[in-house]
């Protein structure tokens, strides 16, 4: 018993910012019921109120805070607000799950190398927004979602897992988008895992994989259109 009580507290103390529908966030709760997850998410923090994450977060029985990005009259200080909350729940590493602020270079410092965010895209291709739509608009066969440590610029920093997925002909953005978020649901979680456990090296723009995480496995390609 003493032992379980020991491992439940080690958990790395997760906080998570949302500004919409939370699925990625749900992912990382359930993977957080797991008994061998080596994280716990003890905050959500919404700039807008009544997302459907907040619910979400609630029925989990984790703790929500909704901080108006326009209540702050500049960046900075909402960023103050945000990184306040985070400090005073004990947080040590942040998920952005769909939080659609830029957050200031002051702020991602301050969290150096503890920010992750999931992109619906491989980067560094398609930053930004409409992600599906660019990859249709561009024409690639091939499209997916990153999962990245957040460093001041848009949608950049170094690039701990990704998922690709084939780009069909008759893909709109809605069902490219549904494709990739369940690639987004199965690695988000997974980056955590490896991320807590130490199994990244940062080094400088880059993160490689510990040695056991870069052993042998399947090597078959994605080949799209697939060779017939
Ligand atoms: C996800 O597809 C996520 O990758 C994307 O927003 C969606 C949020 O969905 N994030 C970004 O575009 C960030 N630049 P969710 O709220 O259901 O997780």
């Amino acid at each position: 018993m003493g032992a379980m009580i020991a491992a439940a507290s080690s958990r790395a103390r997760v906080g998570v910012l949302v500004s919409g529908r939370g699925s990625n966030l749900q992912a990382l709760l359930d993977a957080a019921e797991g008994p061998d997850f080596p994280a716990s998410v003890v905050r959500v923090i919404s700039n807008i109120p009544d997302v459907y994450a907040l619910d979400r977060a609630r029925m989990a029985g984790v703790p929500t805070t909704v901080i108006p990005h326009q209540d702050f009259p500049s960046r900075e200080d909402f960023d103050a607000a945000l990184d306040a909350c985070l400090r005073e729940a004990g947080v040590e590493f942040v998920c952005l799950a769909g939080f659609m602020r830029v957050l200031s270079a002051g702020f991602i410092c301050g969290w150096q190398d503890r920010i992750i965010n999931i992109h619906p895209s491989l980067l560094p291709s398609f930053k930004g927004l409409h992600t599906h739509r660019q990859a249709l608009d561009a024409g690639v066969r091939v499209h997916g979602c990153t999962v990245h440590i957040v460093r001041p610029a848009l949608d950049d920093g170094p690039i701990l897992m990704q998922a690709a997925v084939p780009v069909l002909s008759a893909d709109t953005p809605d069902t490219l988008a549904s494709r990739v978020l369940e690639q987004e649901h199965r690695i988000y979680p997974e980056a955590l895992r490896r991320l807590v456990q130490g199994r990244f090296v940062i080094d400088g723009a880059k993160a490689q994989s510990v040695a056991g995480d870069t052993a042998e496995g399947p090597r078959q390609a994605l080949v799209s259109p697939p060779l017939l």
